[in-house]
């Protein structure tokens, strides 16, 4: 049992925080004075408590205010909880319930070498290390910049005066209101912000350029950046975050609230973004779009990105959820508008069939781990915080379940629901109970039994169909990988989304009968809304399924789900898969870029046999190369002009599948075209560019390691560093992963905030495995010392779990990882890693003989 932190907004209600804050970039040192008024709840006592991390009060004064007159409290002592972050002001006077002022002189640091509070973003500009300062107070980290609250149901507004040094930019969540030069500082005083939670609280400074625009309803938009970059590099964030602002004005129907947007790139960030009110900040990658080089894909997962941290600015920022227990209101939302948004703005990028894809594939293979958690969790404890953030399930199956509810109500029932809500509840918290009642009024449903069930049970269910002629029987049960943890009494309100009137809208009972009009076969699910997987239990069935797939008659996002229900009862021991690899073969044609994603997916499963049995990698690398043939022969190399978004996609994932299955000609013309890359970086189009690389890499090109890992070092484009790490990483030479893994030591050659990525692909290729989990293993202590407090650390043993594939390596994960349980902030993964290897190595056992017989082995 975790022990419970206390609530401190419980003894005392911020309103408005006077802050001034004075961060060094120098001495590493801030110091600052606070005055928070507020008033003082709950019993009298003698003290009054604060959050704070790293902080020293070195002064206090407590003024009660009252109708009288105000009243001065001496405090006698100043004490720091260290192990609670929090600071206690002493009083020998008794304090009663009422209105006060607290003001606190303190000193705190600026974390250098950590990506939370205020910390350094380190680069270099002509050779000159410079550093921005910037902020990461999500979920707790405001508490080690200033004394406050911090909580997000302690919201208050904020008068920020910030000190920095004259001649550079510096930006929070409002306008400047006023600046003066001080004692050899710029003073800068920004406008009173709107009441709103610590976690949002923001400010940078540094040396910055920018690109600037308004809205319709003119709010000014900026996107900032390092002058390391292009001016141009900023347009695309630019023009998306205007129309994505008018977009959200329009669909939610009340005003993006404040005078400004500012969307700032960091040199350092652990996440991939985050929307402090007015003040976005980001990954340099998730930003910057250099129009020479940009892909497609980055494009889009900077459209996506950017939508998802503008629709936070109201879903989050405006109304926002009362405790982290309800962190899904917050990620869930955003992760749905993040699609919402680029839909409107680039109707021909079919962004929701990207949304089957990415979201619904890593949300049902994360919540078929039976110790998943479920969406919604309580959180008792600070170290809880950062591992609720689990994007598979509080992002992707959150997401999942709002975009399956917006389609029960209709998306104009779901508009006007939320208007209310952010009408009624603007600048206030709120719990799921509000969205439920705001949602249930405009569209006459109970919401709240329709959706609290799928929010409360980890897991989902498998729905069984069983048809024989006129006679339908659905049956509805939990879904698990491991069978003997399936729970009989489980059950969901599911939606069966059938166009034949006799099959019911809603299965709430375990099943139902029905008789049909005709023979014909039913099919359930579709549009793939659902957040379930459906079992044909007859073969003639699915195998009707199958030819409806294969002749496309069924949409994108239902052949793509179509296969991946599949696998996972394969890994769930319900069939064998060998019956998915079977499924696969009525693919061959298919043209579709997210359903080509759950191919890949599948057959990286069928990679994982590899290691029980080493025939099967010229098996699957002939099964591949049949499979791309088609879309080979219609896709080639060149880009068409007019051809879609889509397209260009799919071309980088079949070239990319032909690389690896070492198809001769797709070969030959990779290792031409990296030839060419290094006499003009235009030769090769951005989408394909890390095909190029990885191709030359893996055909132990002379020089090409050299020459990437110079490219990777020297570059300052994220999107270039990010195509030269993945080629990097596929390396099958055992010295060539040691000069890797020695390099992630060395933040100078390797952000801390990239060496998760780097550690994952490295043991992720089979060849250097060993080496890299070993690497992990031996640099724990380091790790720890690195990431303990970042948002990243449980990513550690997730991803390991991720890349492990036999019963040796699951004894040695047990070994390393089961002593670290009795850390609140890995153990979930820790758990859930044993699981998933346990779960992943039985079915590598239970179906090989099936595997090697469908490959003829
Ligand atoms: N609020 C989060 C970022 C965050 C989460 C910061 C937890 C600190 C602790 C932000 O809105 C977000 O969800 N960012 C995503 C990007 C995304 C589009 C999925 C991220 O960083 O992964
Ligand atoms: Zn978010």
């Amino acid at each position: 049992m975790t022990k419970k932190v206390a609530r401190l907004f419980n003894s005392f209600k911020p309103e408005h925080y006077t802050l001034f804050l004075d961060p060094d970039r120098d001495s590493k040192k801030i110091t600052g004075t606070v005055t928070i008024a507020g008033l003082k709840k709950g019993r009298p006592s003698q003290r009054l408590t604060f959050h704070q991390n790293g902080l020293t009060v070195t002064k206090a004064t407590i003024t009660r205010h009252e109708k009288k007159g105000d009243q001065a409290f001496e405090v006698s002592r100043i004490n720091h909880q260290r192990s609670l972050d929090e600071v206690r002001l002493h009083t020998d006077a008794m304090l009663y319930g009422g209105s006060y002022s607290v003001t606190m002189e303190f000193t705190g640091t600026i974390n250098d070498g950590e990506m939370h509070g205020v910390y350094p973003c380190n680069y270099e500009l002509d050779g000159e290390h410079r550093a921005l300062i910037g902020t990461q107070f999500e979920s707790h980290h405001a508490r080690e910049a200033f004394p406050c609250i911090d909580e997000p149901e302690a919201k208050a507004t904020f008068d920020l005066t910030l000190a920095s040094p004259i001649g550079e930019e510096v930006l929070s969540n409002t306008p400047v209101k006023t600046q003066t030069e001080k004692d050899g500082r710029l003073h800068s005083t920004f406008e009173t912000t709107p009441r709103m939670s610590t976690y949002l609280l923001a400010f940078v400074y540094g040396d910055m350029q920018s690109r600037e625009t308004k809205t319709k309803d003119g709010v000014l938009v900026r996107v900032w950046s390092t002058k390391v970059h292009s001016p141009e590099s900023l347009d695309f964030a630019l023009d998306v975050t205007k129309r994505g602002i008018e977009f959200f004005d329009d669909y939610y129907g009340v005003p993006y609230p404040l005078a400004k947007c500012d969307m700032v790139a960091l040199p350092d960030f652990s996440s991939g973004a985050m929307e402090n009110w007015g003040l976005i900040t980001f990954r340099e990658s998730v930003l910057i779009a250099e129009p020479k080089t940009i892909s497609q894909s980055s494009k889009e997962y900077v459209a996506l990105v950017v939508c998802h941290e503008l629709s936070h600015q109201w879903f989050g920022n405006l109304v926002t959820m009362k405790w982290w227990d309800d962190l899904w209101l917050n990620e869930s939302f955003a992760n749905v508008m993040e699609y919402v948004g680029p839909d409107a703005l680039f109707p021909e990028w079919h962004v929701f069939d990207m949304f089957a894809g990415n979201e619904g594939l890593s949300a049902f293979r994360r919540d078929a781990i039976p110790s998943v958690q479920p969406i919604r969790i309580e959180v008792h404890h600070p170290d809880q915080i950062s591992t609720i953030f689990d994007p598979s399930i509080v992002y992707a199956k959150g997401g999942r379940l709002i975009n399956m509810l917006r389609n029960y109500l209709g998306d104009d029932v779901f508009r006007k629901g939320l208007k209310a809500y952010f009408t009624k509840h603007a600048y206030g918290n709120t719990t799921r109970d509000d969205l439920w009642a705001a949602l249930s009024e405009a569209s006459g449903k109970d919401v709240g039994s329709f959706m609290n069930p799928w929010l409360e049970q980890p897991n989902f269910p498998v729905v069984h169909v069983d048809q024989n002629g006129k006679d339908l029987s659905v049956t509805q049960s939990h879904f698990v990988l491991d069978p003997a943890k399936v729970d009989a009494k489980r059950l969901w309100p599911v939606p069966l989304l059938c166009d034949t009137p006799e099959v019911p809208a809603l299965l709430e009972a375990k099943s139902t009968t029905s008789v049909l009009p005709g023979t014909a076969y039913v099919r359930l699910n579709q549009g793939a809304l659902g957040h379930y997987i459906v079992d044909y239990a007859n073969t003639p069935h699915l195998n009707a399924i199958a030819k409806q797939a294969e002749d496309k008659s069924l949409s994108v996002a239902e052949r793509l789900m179509l296969l991946s229900d599949s696998s996972l009862m394969a890994r769930g021991a319900m069939l064998s898969f060998a019956a998915t690899l079977e499924l696969l073969q009525h693919y061959t044609d298919e043209d579709s870029e997210p359903v080509w994603d759950i191919m890949s997916l599948i057959l990286g499963d069928a990679r994982r046999f590899i290691d029980a049995e080493p025939k099967l990698e010229p098996a699957i690398k002939a099964q591949i190369r049949t499979l791309i043939q088609t879309e080979y022969g219609r896709l080639g190399w060149k880009e068409q002009p007019k051809e879609s978004s889509q397209d260009t996609k799919l071309r980088a994932t079949i070239l990319g599948l032909g690389v690896y299955a070492e198809h001769p000609d797709i070969t030959k013309e990779a290792l031409a075209l990296f030839e060419a890359y290094k006499k003009d970086e235009q030769a090769v189009s951005g989408e394909l560019r890390g095909i190029v690389f990885a191709a030359a890499i893996r055909n132990q090109v002379q020089g090409a390691f050299e020459y990437l890992l110079q490219l990777e070092e020297s570059t300052q484009n994220p999107e270039l560093k990010n195509d030269a790490r993945g080629a990097l990483t596929v390396t099958r030479s055992s010295e060539q992963a040691q000069v890797l893994l020695g390099r992630l030591k060395d933040s100078k050659k390797v952000r801390p905030q990239d060496v998760d990525h780097w550690l994952v692909l490295i043991m992720r290729n089979r060849y250097t495995q060993q080496e890299a989990w070993d690497w992990l293993r031996n640099n724990w202590d380091w790790i720890e010392q690195m990431f303990k407090a970042d948002k990243s650390y449980d990513y550690f043993p997730r991803y390991a779990a991720s890349a492990l594939n036999t019963r040796k390596r699951l004894q040695e994960y047990k070994e390393f990882f089961e002593p670290l349980q009795d850390q609140i902030s890995l153990q979930r993964n820790i758990v859930m890693g044993i699981e998933e290897l346990e779960t992943r190595v039985t079915w590598i056992e239970r179906d090989l003989e099936a595997v090697k017989k469908q490959y003829a082995i």
